[in-house]
């Protein structure tokens, strides 16, 4: 929740309080380099007992309420026809407007269940951005590709544009045109953008795609595993909905989708999915598939634990203050690194602050992994866990050749209620004396890639020996402690 001072500037203050901690240790620089060797120069690959702030991601790492582990604890085990079962579905239908929806054990289970009923062959999936897993997904049913028709805005790191998360309806409609409506297995937006630095969409738009799909017949998919996020910038941002609660807007949103689907992980809870939906033939195409690939219909490879907590964390995020805690924090923390000059996504989205590498970082050529260097570099300098999100985080080609990412991003994700505003000065104090020793950062070189999502445990080594002078130069102004 953003408190106005006395001098007119506004923090985040939290509207909650800490009653369960877990600790945390700084180790030193030459351990923390000596960490990132062994981890291959990629943080997916360090162990947590040498990270000091894990800002990985947001998913299933959310501080939960205790209602939340109330309602972890006070579940029906059954294997088949439990009531917390049936209490979730009563949620689901409450806040998200669904009569129909089935359990899977996280988001990227639905997309392969939605990529396996409705790709088409020699097909596309039209959608405002991929998402790694998505695209994995869509592809691997080797029938169909990735098509995003973001808006030309979209890239440009440094703008004002509220809502960089839109799809381009003349591109949507050229795109329909060109491979032919048959062809197209669904339109999939995403809410908020992941891979764009979290930036949403506006429900202008998202209403503005549901009438090329309907003149098109065209299934429309809402991915909504940031939903709340996504409804709490159309709140704050978009006209004639300032006066609307974020429980009307999400509703909304779920009433213009055909079918929707989450990543349990994130903003509703710490574990698990669902689909959801209105239309009974298209829960009927996909309900066989389920017990075969994730569990029986009441519980879709969950846990009952899990399926309680989602359940009351569905009516929680609807509140502002938990929809829009970490939306806060990455406004703060954005807009002071904008202030002192480092490249940062602008305007401030949702999980993450971004860190724009190609900007940070611009003598790397793009062959050798520049958001992987600075996301590394960060590590050594700060101990802050940050994850990749450019071209290590996009698999080759078919047939072998680099697709380089659109941007270069070193996400440092936000999870939900864990981290405090001292924990992000810390940040961006190590982020400006990165960027003052910036020459000492070169590029990464690949020493073992799997062939599919490689950013998960690909192997790298630091060209020049780069993560050894950059410790140097930290151990000579901070000490040997630190
Ligand atoms: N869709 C979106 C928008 C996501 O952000 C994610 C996961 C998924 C689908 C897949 O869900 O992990 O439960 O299988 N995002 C995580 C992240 C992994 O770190 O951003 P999942």
């Amino acid at each position: 929740m953003l408190f106005k001072l006395k001098d007119g500037r506004e923090i985040p203050v939290e509207l909650y309080k800490t009653r369960v901690i877990q600790k945390i240790n700084l180790t030193p620089a030459r351990q923390r380099l000596k960490a990132m060797e062994e981890a291959g120069y990629n943080t997916f690959q360090l162990k947590t007992k040498d990270i000091f702030l894990d800002m990985l991601t947001d998913s299933g790492v959310n501080a939960m309420s205790d209602q939340q582990w109330a309602g972890w604890i006070t579940t029906d085990d059954a294997y088949a026809g439990s009531m917390t079962f049936y209490e979730f579905a009563d949620a689901v239908k409450e806040i998200l407007g669904f009569n129909y929806v089935m359990n899977v054990h996280q988001g990227r289970a639905a997309e392969h269940l939605l990529s396996k009923v409705f790709c088409k062959p020699d097909g596309v999936v039209i959608t405002n951005y991929h998402f790694t897993t998505t695209r994995a997904h869509i592809e691997v049913t080797g029938t169909s590709e990735c098509l995003e028709l973001f808006t030309d805005e979209a890239l440009n790191t440094q703008s004002t544009c509220l809502f960089k998360g839109n799809i381009d309806i003349d591109k949507l409609k050229k795109g329909i045109q060109k491979y032919g409506r048959e062809k197209i297995g669904y339109v999939r937006m995403e809410a908020t953008t992941n891979l764009l630095g979290g930036q949403p969409f506006s429900m202008e738009n998202l209403k503005a795609v549901r009438k090329v799909c309907d003149e098109n017949g065209l299934l429309l998919i809402l991915d909504g595993s940031l939903i709340s996020e996504n409804a709490y910038f159309i709140w704050k941002r978009e006209q004639g909905y300032e006066n609307k609660t974020i429980a009307e807007i999400i509703k909304e949103m779920c009433s213009i989708a055909d079918i929707f689907y989450l990543s349990g992980r994130k903003n509703t809870c710490v574990r698990g999915g669902f689909i959801a939906t209105n239309n009974k033939k298209l829960y009927d195409q996909l309900e066989p598939w389920l017990p075969v690939y994730e569990g029986f219909y009441t519980y879709g490879g969950m846990s009952m634990r899990e399926i309680g907590a989602m359940t009351v964390g569905l009516r929680e995020m609807v509140d502002p203050s938990v929809a829009g805690s970490s939306i806060e924090q990455i406004k703060y923390f954005v807009e002071k690194l904008d202030k002192l000059g480092i490249p940062v996504v602008t305007p401030p989205g949702g999980l993450a602050c971004h860190i724009d590498a190609r900007k940070f970082l611009p003598h790397i050529k793009k062959e050798e992994y520049i958001a992987g260097a600075l996301t590394a570099a960060l590590y050594i300098a700060s101990g802050v866990r940050a994850m990749e999100r450019g071209t290590i985080s996009t698999d080759r080609a078919k047939d072998g050749t680099e697709l380089y990412a659109d941007l270069e991003l070193t996400r440092i994700a936000i999870p939900r209620r864990v981290y405090s505003i001292s924990h992000i000065e810390y940040i961006i104090e190590r982020l400006q004396w990165l960027y003052e020793h910036k020459n000492l950062i070169k590029g990464l070189r690949f020493i073992f890639e799997p062939p599919v999502l490689r950013f998960f445990n690909g192997k790298l080594e630091a060209l020049e020996n780069w993560g050894t002078k950059l410790t140097e130069a930290f151990e000579k102004d901070f000490g040997k402690e630190w």
